[in-house]
């Protein structure tokens, strides 16, 4: 009995011992260039625990960005991840041939949009590449530029008002949906208006979605797919997921049977070919080609 005992206390330490050398050498080796990590690491768990204060950490992290010239790592667990505003790091890594892999954190906005050109590496990517290298044409991006343009004069209209009023915004929610409504309808042929009258079940739908996953993010013990699926937000996520999913469903339908039967639906659809028609013709063509091969 007392030798089970010990036996086991030895195979504990034994273990936790093995662990803390994994720790100290596999993940703590040294980084691609000299990026300096900062202070205050746990072991096996990294940074979290500062990091789950994001006020404290945001402080922080303007501190360590004067401190370290632009450029620190930090640990999630026993990743790592480094911010910079250095176009000399930028570069050394993003031409780093070790980095083609895109980080671990895609999985959680995989998770969100699937497999796709954002979320691919290799050969999926460069497949995905070509399939859309037609959209990048100049005759189509010309055709975009109408729609950039009236989104902007609304944006600045907005800003006109906010001056007129006094009143005082956020940059970068303003940004996010000026992003938004020209990629809805480049990609999908959606209007919104940026002032959030309509389509604002999908913005809103998409902002909670993502604010949820950077949330999971900072969150390990949410990392596993089942475990989050069980937890509050996790469920919440999984909601709103499936909610834009068959949003978007809704208009890749609509947009196919506007291509069986061509031209008779409204002015937006019939006028532009937008990134969706793109990928249309493309499975189209393949299709073509399947017949007659
Ligand atoms: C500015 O004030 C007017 C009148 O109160 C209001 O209708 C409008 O929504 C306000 N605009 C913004 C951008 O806050
Ligand atoms: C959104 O509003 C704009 C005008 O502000 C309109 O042109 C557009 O058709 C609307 N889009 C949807 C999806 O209802
Ligand atoms: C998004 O989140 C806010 C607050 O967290 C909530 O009030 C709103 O209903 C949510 N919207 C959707 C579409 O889930």
């Amino acid at each position: 009995m007392l030798l089970d005992l010990t036996c086991l206390a030895t195979l504990f330490i034994g273990g936790v011992l093995l662990l803390l050398i994994w720790w100290k050498v596999y993940t703590r080796n040294s980084f691609h260039g000299d990026i300096t990590f900062i202070p205050g690491d746990w072991p096996l768990i990294g940074h979290i625990p500062i990091i789950l204060d994001q006020e404290k950490f945001r402080a922080l992290s303007d501190k360590w960005y004067k401190d370290f010239d632009g450029t620190f790592g930090y640990y999630l667990t026993t990743k790592k991840l480094v911010i910079t505003s250095n176009v000399k790091v930028i570069n050394d890594l993003l031409s780093n041939s070790r980095y083609l892999k895109k980080s671990w954190g895609y999985v959680f906005l995989e998770a969100l949009i699937g497999k796709g050109l954002v979320t691919s590496d290799g050969e999926l990517w460069k497949e995905r590449r070509r399939l859309i290298t037609p959209a990048f044409h100049f005759g189509i991006l010309n055709g975009f530029i109408p729609c950039m343009e009236r989104c902007v004069k609304e944006l600045i209209q907005l800003f006109d008002e906010h001056a007129e009023n006094g009143t005082t915004f956020n940059v970068l929610n303003m940004g996010t949906k000026l992003t938004m409504a020209v990629i809805c309808e480049t990609s999908m042929g959606q209007r919104l208006s940026l002032r959030g009258e309509n389509g604002s079940d999908f913005k809103a739908l998409y902002e909670n979605a993502t604010n949820l996953m950077v949330k999971r993010f900072f969150r390990p013990w949410l990392f596993n797919d089942f475990i989050y699926s069980l937890s509050k937000d996790g469920k919440l996520f999984l909601k709103q997921r499936n909610a834009l999913r068959s949003w978007v469903k809704n208009i890749i339908e609509d947009r196919i049977e506007f291509h069986k039967n061509k031209g008779v639906t409204n002015d937006l659809k019939a006028t532009r070919k937008i990134f969706i028609d793109v990928l249309l013709d493309s499975f189209e063509r393949r299709d073509r080609y399947r017949r007659d091969s």
